[in-house]
């Protein structure tokens, strides 16, 4: 009997298991271009609750269940209603006897913690307010495809410091790559995260550093990643999020400071000409639309991984 995995936070897993799903993200993707992938997930079900809108997260999870022999069904947010129209307990118990992995993606990360506790199959985060770690799978993939290691090298991350930022420094941590963020005063990652990721750093031979200015902080990076600088959920703070956000764009000047052949990524959708220029997102440093392919491969890797009795 396997053990029921969950897939909530990049910080349940050690950097040999992260690694082992790089590894097997890659035989899948080179399968799926040499023909088709085999069967993996032949009669499975996976139950997709969304509580947000969604483009990746939703057509890469449906895409990966057909390559692998499985079918998804997609529940909107109307459809579902998690937490109003009936309790998480109750909704993580009935799908449990429906289905063979439950992926959400939810406003509150303790309705993820409540449906992994109450469900009896897997359940996948597919982005909470709190972290997003298929994108954070897909981010380490695409690095470590396009430099041929993760240990060492420099990510700056600039923006908000939000979700996507969280599983970036769970995830980089562990592979002992340099995290810097530069973030405006009042968007910070939370300290809990920034505390554990440090530790962890220093672990596994990386680093973790939080900085003010941009331009400082893009110095010798290895790649630049960005995002949103409002997330959803924050449409209230748009505003005044637009007022304080602007010297964080990710624009032509900026990149030009840090390594010449810097990777640009950003975990999409793109606010074009607010964190992110059209210039830097389809010019020869984008690596934007290769990071989106990977989330098809990492979620693969991470579904097929589920059913694997390696723990
Ligand atoms: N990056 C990402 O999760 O995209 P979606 O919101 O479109 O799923
Ligand atoms: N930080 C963004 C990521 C979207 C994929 C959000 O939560 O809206």
């Amino acid at each position: 009997m396997i053990p029921k995995k969950d897939f909530i936070s990049l910080a349940d897993l050690s950097p040999a298991r992260i690694q082992e799903l790089l590894d097997l993200a890659i035989v899948l993707k080179t399968e799926r271009a040499e023909g088709r992938n085999k069967p993996y997930l032949d009669g499975k079900t996976l139950a997709m609750i969304f509580q947000k809108p969604s483009l990746r997260t939703r057509v890469s999870f449906e895409m990966a269940m057909v390559h692998l022999g499985g079918h998804a069904i997609y529940l909107s947010p109307d459809e579902i209603k998690l937490g109003q129209r009936e309790s998480i307990p109750d909704a993580a118990r009935v799908l449990s006897r429906y289905v063979d992995v439950i992926m959400a993606r939810v406003f509150a990360h303790a309705d993820i913690l409540a449906l992994a506790q109450w469900a009896s199959v897997p359940v996948v985060n597919g982005l909470s307010d709190f972290n997003h770690p298929c994108q954070g799978m897909a981010d380490l993939l695409t690095i470590y495809e396009k430099l041929g290691r993760l240990k060492g090298v420099k990510l700056t991350y600039v923006g908000d410091g939000n979700n996507v930022l969280h599983s970036l420094l769970f995830g980089g941590a562990k592979m002992g790559m340099h995290i810097v963020a530069a973030t405006p005063v009042g968007y910070d990652p939370l300290p809990e995260v920034v505390q554990q990721a440090t530790q962890e750093a220093a672990r596994y031979g990386g680093s973790v550093q939080l900085l003010r200015d941009p331009k400082e902080a893009v110095r010798g990076a290895d790649v630049i990643y960005t995002d949103t600088w409002t997330s959803m959920g924050q449409e209230a703070e748009a505003a005044e999020r637009r007022a304080v956000f602007p010297p964080y764009q990710v624009n032509a000047e900026l990149i030009a400071l840090a390594q010449p052949n810097v990777g640009i990524m950003h975990c999409l959708p793109a606010h074009r000409g607010e964190e992110i220029t059209d210039q830097v997102a389809d010019g020869p440093h984008s690596w934007l639309f290769d990071e989106a392919e990977n989330r098809l491969h990492a979620q693969k890797a991470v579904l097929v991984d589920l059913f694997k009795d390696t723990d």
